[in-house]
């Protein structure tokens, strides 16, 4: 019997492979592959970041990723949407990240990873301070991630700064809409603790998109910077903004601590101590920061992927059908990396079909297939 950890990670690696033939939600991307793929993709559950400019939103996906990756800063420095999935590998294997634009490359050096969605960013946008909706995927492996895929979006932003045409506040707003509007984004909608969260830009827009609440998690970021005297304890309880799941609260790393190249392991100590040694949040301690949010993620992914098993099967079949018929007209003719791609997927959605029958068998001994 297949566990729900092999299912989440077959998910991820059919969203991979659907994102290798090209087009499907956020815009860009080719036309090759079976028509049923950017259906395929978007009914699969991702998790999007959402959040005012410089709310924390790189830093907590860097956080839930353990690693340091992800340009950071104040200003726009996100400013194509970075879909990156993580790809739980077995203990002892060495770390690496690959971009879907530079297949062949193995990336095990994270400051290169950096690097390079800096140049990327810079060869749609120019060096100017332009956004693009064409998105850069990321994968990563990694014995020390939990399956998931996250997507890093530009912060929402209420004016134009200078060299910044007036349409980007617009702009912005409509490239996170497309993703957060769709019904299988569990939306991460970060506030800082320093701001009014009735101001907070992600909690205004995650309140439209999902009026119930039902998949999007609160995230309060820089609870280390807020004023003496006063504390978030009304939001992170539930009392300030009512949501279905529990708020998060978060310490990441200052500016200060990136500057001194302040790791992930010692950052993540200092969160856990922050919490700890509260005196406000004491009590909370064991629900808060980036190590309890990672599992959240993951732990809900898993209820939402079991709950949408019937409906995820009757899609890849129908794929695994439009598949088959593309394949078979495409006959001879179809370039060998192409027709290899298509195989894959195929076979990937054929596996997936098998699990998926597993579950639904619920585990009766000897269930038949
Ligand atoms: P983004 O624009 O939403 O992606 O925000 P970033 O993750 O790039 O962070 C913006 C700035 O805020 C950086 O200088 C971070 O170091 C800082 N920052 C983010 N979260 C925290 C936090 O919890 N505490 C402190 N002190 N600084 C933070
Ligand atoms: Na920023
Ligand atoms: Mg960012």
């Amino acid at each position: 019997m297949a566990t729900m950890e092999s299912l989440i990670g077959l998910v991820n690696r059919i969203q991979r492979a659907c994102t290798v033939l090209g087009d499907h939600g956020g815009g860009g991307g080719g036309d090759r592959g079976g028509a049923a793929l950017p259906t395929l993709w978007e009914s699969l559950p991702s998790v999007a970041v959402v959040g005012g400019q410089s709310s924390g939103k790189s830093s907590v996906l860097e956080s839930i990723v353990g690693r340091d990756f992800l340009p950071r800063g104040s200003g726009i420095v996100t400013r194509r949407p970075l879909v990156l999935q993580l790809h739980k590998t077995e203990s002892g294997i060495q770390e690496y990240a690959e971009f879907l634009h530079l297949p062949k490359r193995r990336f095990t050096d994270f400051s290169m990873v950096r690097n390079e969605i800096q140049d990327e960013t810079d060869r749609l946008t120019g060096k100017s301070k332009q956004i693009s909706p064409i998105p850069i995927h990321l994968s990563i492996f990694s014995p020390n991630v939990v399956n998931l895929t996250l997507i890093d979006l530009p912060g929402l932003t209420k004016v134009a700064v200078e060299g910044q045409p007036e349409s980007i506040v617009h702009d912005i707003e409509t490239m996170v809409r497309s993703y957060v509007e769709k019904p299988n984004c569990i939306i991460l909608a970060i506030t800082p603790a320093n701001q009014d969260i009735a101001t907070s830009d992600s909690i205004k827009l995650a309140r439209e998109v999902d009026p119930s609440g039902e998949r999007t998690f609160g995230v309060l970021t820089k609870l280390d910077l807020m004023d003496k005297g006063t504390n978030a304890i009304e939001v992170l309880e539930g009392r300030s903004y009512r949501l279905q799941h529990p708020w998060v609260g978060i310490v990441n790393r200052s500016q200060a601590d990136i500057n001194k190249n302040v790791d992930m392991i010692f950052a993540r100590r200092k969160e856990r101590e922050f919490f700890a040694t509260s005196t406000e949040y004491g009590h909370l301690a064991s629900k808060m920061g980036s190590e309890y949010l990672a599992k959240l993620l993951s732990k809900h992914l898993e209820s939402v992927i079991r709950a949408r098993i019937p409906d995820i099967t009757s899609l890849i079949n129908k794929t695994i059908d439009e598949l088959e018929a593309e394949l078979n007209h495409l006959g001879r003719s179809v370039a060998a990396d192409a027709g290899a791609q298509l195989y894959t997927i195929l076979e990937l959605c054929r596996a997936f079909d098998r699990i998926f029958k597993e579950h639904l068998e619920g585990g009766r001994p000897g269930g038949a297939r």
